[in-house]
């Protein structure tokens, strides 16, 4: 069965990447959660998406210029509504210390694709381990390199190369690299993609899928999961889910993408 993730917790309904995204994302009954990991000036992991907090805080600058209690300090919520203005950036470690007696799971997305974050693999790695996570997390990014650093660490923690444009026969990617998931963008998966990664066992978790045809289209192929603003939507397409026949999915790409 395909799972659903919410992206940054349940992000049209809340600021994203704060507790209470991640809290109403449970709620909706999403099967796991999708968020962004940055490092501290001191060298602690936190969620938020952007190098900066600036669109997201009342604060302004890079994460990676200031201290974990600096970065506490701000205000994470009011950018979105007032209702929120008690909302803070969470730590890595805070958001693994709520999720880890619930039946969720995490993909921990690393955001080391502007600044290096020297050492980020290694602190995400202790602090999933510390909370007996790592069978239930996916390390993403769009630093592949980050991620055989990953592999390298650890050889079974579930590695998946985010990616936005038609690579050549991707599974060959992506098992050079040591991953046995791909995270791509939803519109780089036409059905013989989606039929390769099949063939070759590579779990495909398309990101970030919003449309209702979108979302359609990716439970009819059956992909291990979907990434979504809008979880409550694809639950709801997911529990009215009647498998297809085969002849219609090619079908439904094509009334998709013009062709
Ligand atoms: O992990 C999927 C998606 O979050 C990647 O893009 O920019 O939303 O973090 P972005
Ligand atoms: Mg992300």
């Amino acid at each position: 069965m395909t799972k659903i993730f919410g992206h940054r917790g349940a992000s049209k309904e809340c600021p994203e990447n704060t507790m209470i995204s991640f809290q109403r994302a449970y709620e909706i009954g999403v099967h796991g959660i999708e968020t962004d990991v940055q490092l501290s000036k001191d060298g602690i992991p936190v969620i938020i998406h952007d190098e900066s907090v600036n669109r997201t805080t009342n604060g302004k600058g890079y994460i990676k210029n200031l201290t974990i209690n600096e970065i506490k300090a701000l205000d994470a919520g009011s950018w979105f509504s007032n209702v929120f203005r008690n909302e803070t950036i969470p730590t890595l470690e805070e958001l693994l210390h709520w999720i880890y007696t619930k039946p969720l799971l995490l993909n921990i997305e690393l955001k080391n694709n502007r600044f290096a974050y020297e050492g980020l693999e290694k602190k995400v790695y202790d602090l999933v381990c510390a909370y007996g996570m790592k069978e239930r997390t996916i390390i993403s990014s769009f630093n592949h390199y980050s991620l055989v650093r990953m592999r390298e660490i650890d050889d079974m923690i579930d590695i998946a190369p985010l990616y936005s444009s038609g690579i050549y026969e991707p599974w060959h990617y992506a098992k050079s690299l040591g991953a046995r998931s791909v995270h791509p963008k939803f519109r780089s998966l036409p059905p013989y993609i989606l039929e390769g990664f099949h063939f070759n066992q590579i779990n495909v978790r398309p990101y970030t899928v919003n449309n209702k045809k979108w979302l359609m289209y990716f439970l009819d192929w059956k992909v291990d999961a979907i990434i979504t603003d809008k979880p409550d939507l694809a639950l709801s397409l997911l529990n009215g889910f009647i498998p297809p026949p085969k002849s219609f999915l090619h079908m439904v790409y094509n009334k998709l993408t013009g062709k």
